[in-house]
């Protein structure tokens, strides 16, 4: 990879650790940060947002994702997911089908600690996460 590539991920990464400070997280206690990166650039970033009623809490990919598509943009190129973890966590099962309805092919997730200001990741693409997934071509 690229010193350029490199730069805009770890970039892209460090946007998922900062809004991850925003989680509200006090049932699970476990916070999660995202950052999507739409086709021209604009970062939407998004957190885990739980309620009392447990059901009703939502994912911090699913928070970037309305956010973005909320302000118009349906394009993406990737999105970093970050923990508090220092191993690979990957998004659930929800998440996934949303990351699939809009093509969302590049999945960054990293781990929680940067090393020398450079965060770790594996990426994961949509198909190793979604393999044989429904999507809205089967409805338009
Ligand atoms: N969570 C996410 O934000 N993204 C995922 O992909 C996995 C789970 C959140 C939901 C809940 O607030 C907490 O992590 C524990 O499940």
């Amino acid at each position: 990879m690229s010193e350029s590539e490199n730069d805009w991920l770890n970039n892209l990464i460090r946007k998922s650790a900062e809004v991850r400070e925003n989680a509200h997280c006090p049932y699970s206690k476990f916070r999660v940060g995202a950052a999507l990166l739409s086709d021209d650039g604009t970062v939407y970033t998004g957190c885990n947002v739980e309620n009392a009623c447990y059901p009703v809490g939502v994912c911090a990919e699913r928070t970037a994702i309305c956010k973005a598509v909320s302000e118009g943009h349906k394009k993406f190129k990737a999105i970093a997911v970050i923990t508090d973890r220092e191993e690979t966590v990957t998004p659930c099962g929800l998440c996934r089908q949303s990351l699939r309805e809009f093509q969302i092919k590049s999945i960054y997730c990293a781990k929680a600690t940067p090393v020398n200001g450079k965060y770790e990741y594996r990426l994961f693409t949509l198909e190793e996460l979604l393999p044989h997934s429904f999507g809205p071509e089967y409805l338009l």
